[in-house]
């Protein structure tokens, strides 16, 4: 299975973690958004696409390039991210839309807490430090060895 994973991680690097984690089962390879070619999509498989949860949704140029992207006939796609609270429900909505708007088919969501030091939390030494942990990174395992076993071809 070919999978590509495209992630911003800008504050801690906390959702690059979870990405070479999830990267490591999948063999798959690592892209910023900045760096895509949409028309290089077309010889994956699957595609993830996860940050760091930026003012209650994914970083700005992950919302953008799925939007310059043509319709996506189904491809497989999973959302993951990290977050001060990990709420993912409310935090995935934006980019969970703009997928299913361009027939992405999401076939799985993964989150967990990240180490959140924005505006005044820095004042008190942030909130999960630590975070994501050993913990954190098994379930992000877990959840890439679903996938592999469910969407092989
Ligand atoms: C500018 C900014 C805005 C943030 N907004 C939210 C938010 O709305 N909700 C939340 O739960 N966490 C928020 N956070 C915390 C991050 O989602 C969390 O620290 C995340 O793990 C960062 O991932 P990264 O290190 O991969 O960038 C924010 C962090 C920053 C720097």
């Amino acid at each position: 299975m070919r999978v590509l994973i495209i992630y911003v991680s800008i504050h801690h690097g906390n959702t690059r973690k979870i990405a070479r984690e999830m990267g490591e089962v999948l063999n798959a390879r690592l892209i910023e958004p900045w760096k895509v070619k949409p028309e290089e999509l077309e010889k994956y498989d699957l595609i993830g696409f996860g940050s760091g949860i930026y003012w209650w949704r994914h970083h700005r140029a992950l919302l953008k390039l799925v939007e310059s992207l043509p319709g996506m006939g189904g491809k497989k796609a999973f959302i993951f991210s990290t977050a001060g609270m990990d709420i993912p429900f409310y935090n995935h909505r934006a980019l969970r839309k703009k997928l299913r708007e361009k027939d992405f088919e999401v076939v799985g969501e993964f989150s967990c807490r990240g180490w959140d030091t924005n505006g005044w939390l820095a004042k008190i030494g942030g909130i999960n430090k630590g975070r994501p942990n050993e913990k954190d990174l098994k379930k992000a395992k877990e959840f890439a060895e679903k996938l592999k076993d469910n969407f092989s071809p």
